[in-house]
């Protein structure tokens, strides 16, 4: 168990914001969080820190999750259990999962944190979300330190969303993820235009090669937060009403579309963010991608709340262009 005081959180939080804990313990087993649960009771929990943005010193304890370990529960004819602690890097799961041939996650490939995370905001791309092959999460109450299973139902997935995000807030921390995952005939997704045009229409693609295109995708579009510090897509997708959608259509004829029921259109906020001039742009240590206008990126130096502010001219431009309110994706503390 790693302790320390007033330590420097720059390295583990992807978009590298050099805040301070005030205290700060790095646990490797179940037992060492009851240990520390027991003693502090106002914990902040930090996993891969890859959807969060830090614009303050943080004053709780903060406890890095470090659990390692993945186990085969069961198998079946067509289909295997397999449990990931909640501390094991998301990518590099989701390749031991493709070298062992379980398809499922396959989609979700080279995207940042840590399995503890991944139900929290039902991570989501290409085509599939983690609710899609998450069978349960146990996670410990905070207070009683009871240790909790929710099914996938329990965990109430929506769009970047779910119970730990909404009412559960705050009040359990994820211990391990089990995944429903295929051995024989995986049930492949490459609906997603980019994937089809990587991949090519001459063969069935394997999980390999689907994993290999998605990577190549997401290393055109997207920064490497190792290399310049960045959350992914800063901003929800927003989802407006069909008469608003026509109006902005009447107005803008190439805004992209995708209906969500017969009332209600998502557009993507990367395009509204683009329109609206911000793309590529820079505001001294931060900026706007140039790939991507959906991310905002930490030139080196940035602070939390230059970064929040840029979020939040942003959010004002596209209200008065567009009358749409974007949501921050990223957890801001
Ligand atoms: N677009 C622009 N300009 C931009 C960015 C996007 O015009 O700067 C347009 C594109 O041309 C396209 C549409 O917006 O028509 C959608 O773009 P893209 O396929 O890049 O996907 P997205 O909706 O911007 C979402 C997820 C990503 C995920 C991709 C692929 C959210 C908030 N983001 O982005 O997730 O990788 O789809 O499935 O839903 C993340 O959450 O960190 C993340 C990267």
């Amino acid at each position: 168990m790693q302790y320390a005081k007033n330590f420097s959180l720059k390295e583990y939080n992807t978009f590298g914001i050099n805040v301070t804990a005030k205290k700060f313990i790095s646990v490797t087993s179940i037992t060492q969080l009851k240990n520390v649960l027991k003693e502090n009771r106002d914990v902040f929990v930090i996993g891969g820190g890859s959807n969060m943005l830090l614009t303050q010193n943080i004053d709780q304890t903060v406890v890095h999750l470090d659990i390692k370990g993945v186990i085969v529960n069961h198998e079946t004819e067509n289909t295997v259990e397999v449990t990931s602690m909640a501390g094991e890097n998301w990518h590099e799961f989701v390749v031991w999962c493709i070298d062992q041939n379980y398809g499922g996650l396959e989609n979700l490939s080279l995207i940042p944190g840590n399995v503890g995370t991944c139900p929290i905001q039902n991570i989501g791309a290409y085509g599939f979300e983690v609710k899609d092959t998450l069978l349960f999460v146990e996670a410990i109450d905070t207070t009683t330190l009871e240790i909790k299973k929710f099914t996938n139902q329990e965990c109430n997935f929506g769009y970047r969303d779910s119970i730990f995000k909404q009412t559960l807030k705050g009040k359990y921390i994820i211990l391990n993820v089990t995944f429903k995952l295929t051995t024989k005939e995986h049930n492949i997704n490459i609906s997603y235009g980019a994937i089809q045009e990587e991949i090519g229409n001459n063969h069935t693609p394997n999980l390999k090669e689907i994993s290999n295109a998605i990577i190549n995708i997401r290393n055109r579009k997207l920064p490497d937060p190792k290399k310049i510090g960045n959350s992914g897509s800063f901003f929800k997708n927003p989802v407006i009403e069909r008469a608003h959608f026509h109006q902005l259509q009447a107005q803008y004829p190439t805004i992209p579309s995708y209906p969500v029921s017969d009332t209600q259109i998502k557009v993507p906020a990367g395009w509204l963010i683009e329109q609206a001039g911000f793309k590529g742009k820079s505001f001294g240590n931060a900026g706007v991608h140039d790939k991507q206008a959906l991310v905002l990126v930490n030139y080196g130096n940035a602070t939390g709340k230059e970064i929040y502010t840029i979020a939040t001219t942003i959010q004002q431009k596209i209200k008065d262009l567009f009358n749409i309110y974007l949501e921050i994706e990223v957890n801001v503390f």
